[in-house]
C-alpha cells in the first residue's frame, strides 16, 4: 500500500467526521503489520472534552479487529495542510508501533511529508 493511498484513505474518513462543534473534521488511515487497513474519523460531544480524535478512533478499530503493530498513519484534515497528531494521540500511536517503528503521514503543499512516531513524541512514556 503506497503513503498515497493511505492519505486517499483518509480523506476519505474525514468526510464521515462528527464535527459540529469544531466544524474541523479529521481522517486516519492505519496500516498493520499484517497489511490490514483501518480508518477512522473524529466525533464530537456537547460535553467537548469526550471528543475522540480521528488517529485514536482508528487505533480503536485495529486493536477490537486483534492487531498491536502499526506500520504507519496517515492523516488529513481539509481545513489544514500537515495535520499531525495531538499529544495525546502521539502518546497512543507509540505504545503501538510495529518493530521497525511507525510512519506519521500527512499531506502538504509540496506533497506528502513522512516522520517517525519518535520523532515527533521523543522520550514518550514507556512501562
Ligand atoms: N483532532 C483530530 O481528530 N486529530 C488531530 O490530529 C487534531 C485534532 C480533532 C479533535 C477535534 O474534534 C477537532 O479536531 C478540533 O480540535
Amino acid at each position: 500500500m503506497k503513503y498515497e493511498e493511505l492519505i486517499k484513505l483518509a480523506e476519505e474518513a474525514s468526510k464521515n467526521a462528527y464535527v459540529p462543534y469544531s466544524k474541523f473534521p479529521v481522517g486516519a488511515c492505519i496500516l498493520t503489520e499484517n497489511d490490514k487497513i483501518f480508518t477512522g474519523c473524529n466525533f464530537e460531544n456537547a460535553s467537548y472534552g469526550l471528543t475522540i480524535c480521528a488517529e485514536r478512533n482508528a487505533v480503536g478499530s485495529a486493536i477490537a479487529a486483534g492487531e498491536r503493530k502499526i506500520k504507519a498513519i496517515a492523516i488529513f484534515s481539509p481545513n489544514m495542510q500537515n495535520c499531525t497528531p495531538c499529544g495525546a494521540c502521539r502518546q497512543v500511536l507509540s505504545e503501538f508501533q510495529s518493530d521497525n517503528g511507525l510512519d506519521v503521514i500527512t499531506l502538504c503543499s509540496d506533497g506528502i511529508r513522512v516522520h517517525t512516531i519518535n520523532e515527533l513524541l521523543p522520550e514518550g512514556f514507556v512501562l
